[in-house]
């Protein structure tokens, strides 16, 4: 269980773990390359470790050189040149359907079988978005859930043809999950996707030598190429960044440096929604490290004013929704999120888990199939909140918990915060009494 109560005063310097979709896809194509990638900055998440664990099941194997207090950061990995072995046992995914959804696409194109399996939140959500086009590819998929269309996923694959598939939603796991087949599959794979979906796997393909052509929407790539082994930098993650970043926004005199974190563009809308609620947000570029730009935000907390997100921002900002709905919460006015139904199909109903919750604490807040539009600027009052067992509504409400009025946020089961940001209680007690996180 985790209690919040007002901040004192937000610490000036942070930095956050390795990004959650650069470290899955480190793991899967390092494991497919040829030859030893050495991988750092790697992201010690339950999510991200349970991909790992997977891939040494599939034959791969992990030398750890440098571990923080939840898991192994830095290693190499020796890859199979596409070679995998049959599984001992299932394949846990754990929490995640990154993990389930790339591996699916894997899986599709061995000559083995083999079984996915989840949590009870994993295996609610939908894995017909993959299996649908991996089947026409010629993989075959028995959905063995409780719930249809979902996992477990019994997986007898190979031989797969190359397609053209036009995505019905924006959704970059399916267009991963369909590109690492590809990778696999006779001819030339294309994706189309509805909109611009973040591009990591286009990015990491190039860093390990995969040809793969990018046409806007449109993403193509030859079966019969093995990746080969790089060394690969895995960048911050914006989206835990996102935490900080609104915090410090809201917080009136605070300046707050997030250092070295991914400033991937189809990951940063948020950034530009934050400005135009009237944040004050530096970007100073660093780097590029394996195709992913780096940077350091400085924020200057000077408050925020509501706003109305673009149908075009969601994909791009998907994962923020919870804490950029707290931003609304403590901005002045009204702040609307609509054309986020995916929204109801992550680890848990974002919307109405953000919802019930925001009510608990007292903001006023109007739930639609695709959204919701919150009335900021009520004073927050301190409640026991419901984060269904997902890690960023958690989150999101320990940070409203910094801003409190009255009372004090409590959220039981906070350890589900380790799916994708361990560490994420410390740096919160450390920040807000004035100190610094560096990794
Ligand atoms: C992810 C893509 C997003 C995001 C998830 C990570 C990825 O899901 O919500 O946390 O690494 O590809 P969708 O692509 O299904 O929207």
């Amino acid at each position: 269980m985790l209690k919040v109560r007002t901040r004192q005063k937000l610490g000036t310097v942070i930095e956050v773990p390795g990004d959650k979709s650069c470290s899955h896809r480190a793991a899967i194509l390092a494991g497919l390359a040829q030859g030893v990638t050495e991988v750092s900055g790697f992201l010690p998440s339950e999510d991200c470790l349970c991909t790992l664990k997977a891939m040494e099941q599939l034959g791969v194997s992990i030398e750890v050189q440098r571990s923080g207090p939840s898991g192994p950061v830095e290693m190499k990995i020796t890859g199979t040149a596409m070679k995998l072995s049959p599984p001992t046992g299932d394949l846990d995914c754990g929490n995640s359907g990154t993990g389930m959804r790339l591996l699916a696409g894997v899986l599709a194109a061995q000559d083995f079988e083999s079984r996915l399996v989840g949590d009870d939140s994993l295996q609610s959500r939908p894995m017909g978005r993959v299996t649908v086009p991996l089947e026409s590819m010629g993989a075959r998929f028995v959905s063995e859930g409780e719930k249809a269309g979902c996992a477990p996923l019994r997986i007898s694959g190979g031989d797969l043809q190359a397609i053209r598939y036009e995505m019905p939603v924006a959704s970059a796991q399916v267009k991963s999950s369909i590109l690492l087949a590809g990778l696999f599959a006779k001819g030339e794979t294309t994706v189309t996707q509805p909109a611009t979906t973040r591009d990591h796997t286009e990015r990491m393909f190039a860093d390990f030598g995969i040809n793969c052509r990018v046409e806007g929407n449109v993403i193509s790539v030859t079966g019969g190429q093995t990746p080969q082994a790089t060394s690969l930098q895995v960048p911050g993650d914006f989206s835990s960044a996102a935490f900080w970043l609104v915090a410090a926004a809201a917080d009136q005199g605070s300046a707050l440096r997030v250092q070295k974190v991914g400033l991937n563009p189809t990951r940063t809308a948020l950034m530009k929604v934050l400005l135009r609620m009237g944040a004050h947000i530096t970007e100073e570029l660093l780097d590029e490290q394996g195709g992913e730009p780096i940077g350091n935000l400085l924020v200057e907390g000077r408050g925020l004013k509501g706003t109305t997100i673009l149908e075009e921002e969601v994909p791009n900002l998907i994962d923020e929704v919870p804490i950029l709905a707290i931003a609304g919460a403590l901005a002045e006015g009204k702040t609307v999120i609509r054309n986020a139904e995916e929204l109801r199909v992550k680890e848990t109903d974002r919307i109405s888990a953000v919802v019930e919750n925001l009510r608990k604490i007292g903001v006023e807040v109007e739930e639609f199939p695709d959204g919701m539009e919150i009335q900021g600027g009520a004073k927050l009052r301190g409640a026991e909140i419901e984060s269904y067992g997902d890690h960023r509504i958690a989150m999101a409400f320990a940070i409203a918990g910094l801003f409190l009025s009255e009372g004090e946020m409590i959220i039981p089961g906070s350890a589900c915060i380790a799916t994708s940001y361990p560490g994420f209680t410390e740096a919160l007690d450390t920040l807000s009494q004035g100190g610094e996180v560096t990794l």
